[in-house]
């Protein structure tokens, strides 16, 4: 234990001294969801430095992170939504009955696209599905903190791992920490039959799975955001704050409570890996390519990295709200953004949230120090063995140097 402490702290060294070499593989997939952003504001972020308290609790405290933009305010009035929005009691979908936008088929603009976003397209009208697996009582009685993981189904193994690990349910100082995973359906028959089976049977065991009826494919996605928007107005009437996140990262609990509880929060809670100005990709040959015929604005609204963000509860249902007044948008965290737009409410960037890929770059020495991943909130990527291995890394005596100075 001894010598582990002392690796670790010299490994930290080591980390500070290099402080400068972290901010270019952190770039990478930033680079590749932005092209080119623009400068100033890429920059200042790099520039400007996150001083992390490993292990104290004055971190979350001190709030020496500047805003690259003015914290989440709202600047004019919110929208009044209670006319024309009935929430109703219970999951009101039961038949799927949605054919495809055969209007769209003699339109060129549409002829000329590529195979996904003419299947995008034919069913963007297709606002909600009936539900397969439900759980209203999971948001029955207070609950502190709502963790929601989006999954997929043959991801049986990271579940399993995420309850044993950041996304057990407990309760802390009488505070309820509940989880549940959101899945829709595979478009594969043979994984249909098969792992639809060894699903049932998962959540039989510990009750925490929500499926809806549509294929899980990547543009998907934002189903599975507006779905959980509404099964959360549908049911959660006590819950004070969401985490919501992926099946492939790193969370660290104790420190949500921590900022959760010592950062002076209005309402309007929205913090994650925040990018400003982000600029949709035009080149075809990335997985987030949009074509000018989706999106012809220059940049995109400030959003969060799916991967991993925090919200509180009331602006959970007004994104509801404000989803429900938007056309569907094939990425999910950009769609979340534009929600947030449509409600004049600035997601707040902190550092601690490394949702776009720094463990991407496998050479980065953060990947393997476990005093980094106890000062953070969401790390991605870390997939079961990894996460057990941090886990209990950061869970043990470790000793971490007080000051962990970064990017
Ligand atoms: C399906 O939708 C059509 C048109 O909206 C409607 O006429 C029909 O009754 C619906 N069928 C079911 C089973 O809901
Ligand atoms: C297709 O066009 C007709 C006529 O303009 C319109 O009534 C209908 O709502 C359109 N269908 C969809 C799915 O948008
Ligand atoms: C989304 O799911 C629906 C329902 O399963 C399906 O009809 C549609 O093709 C899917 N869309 C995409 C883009 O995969
Ligand atoms: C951009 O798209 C919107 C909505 O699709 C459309 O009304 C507008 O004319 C487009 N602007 C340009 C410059 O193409």
């Amino acid at each position: 234990m001894c010598v582990m402490s002392l690796l670790a702290v010299v490994a930290l060294t080591l980390v500070q001294r290099g402080g400068i070499g972290i901010g270019a593989p952190f770039q990478i997939e930033r680079q590749a969801r932005m092209e080119a952003s623009s400068k100033d504001g890429e920059d200042k972020n790099l520039q400007h430095k996150a001083v992390l308290f490993a292990g104290s609790n004055t971190f979350w405290k001190t709030s020496k992170h500047k805003q690259p933009e003015p914290v989440a305010t709202d600047t004019t009035e919110e929208p009044s939504m209670t006319q024309e929005q009935t929430i109703p009691r219970t999951w009101d979908v039961s038949s799927v009955n949605c054919s495809a936008n055969i209007n769209l088929t003699t339109q060129d603009w549409f002829l000329g696209l590529e195979a996904n976003f003419k299947q995008f397209l034919l069913y963007r009208h297709c606002r909600f599905f009936p539900m397969l697996i439900n759980h209203p009582e999971k948001c029955s009685g207070e609950t502190y903190l709502f963790m929601v993981i989006k999954s997929i189904i043959t991801q049986h193994d990271r579940r399993e791992v995420i309850r044993r690990t950041w996304g057990k349910e407990q309760v802390v100082d009488g505070k309820k920490v509940r989880t549940v995973f959101l899945l829709g359906t595979s478009n594969n028959q043979a994984e249909k039959a098969n792992h639809q089976k060894l699903l049932e049977y998962e959540d039989y065991i510990y009750g925490d799975v929500l499926q809806w009826d549509f294929q899980d494919s990547f543009f998907n996605l934002t189903l599975k955001e507006t779905h959980f928007l509404k099964w959360f107005s549908t049911y959660c009437a006590d819950v004070h704050y969401i985490f919501k996140g992926d099946d492939d990262v790193f969370v660290n609990v104790e420190n949500i409570f921590e900022y959760l509880e010592t950062a002076a929060h209005s309402k309007n809670l929205f913090v994650g890996d925040v990018l400003f100005k982000a600029k949709p990709i035009r080149k075809k040959e990335n997985k987030y390519y949009i074509p000018q015929a989706l999106y012809n604005k220059t940049h995109y609204p400030p959003y969060a990295g799916g991967g991993g963000f925090l919200m509180d509860a009331g602006l959970a249902r007004r994104l509801y709200w404000a989803s429900d007044s938007l056309e569907l948008y094939p990425i999910d965290d950009v769609f979340l953004g534009m929600c947030l737009e449509v409600l004049q409410v600035t997601p707040v960037k902190h550092n601690a949230f490394k949702t776009f890929g720094l463990v991407k770059n496998k050479n980065s020495k953060l990947n393997r120090e476990p005093c980094f991943f106890r000062s953070m909130i969401v790390v991605h990527k870390l997939l079961p063995p990894d996460l057990i291995n941090m886990w209990n890394l950061v869970k043990s005596d470790l000793i971490c140097s007080q000051k962990v100075e970064m990017l």
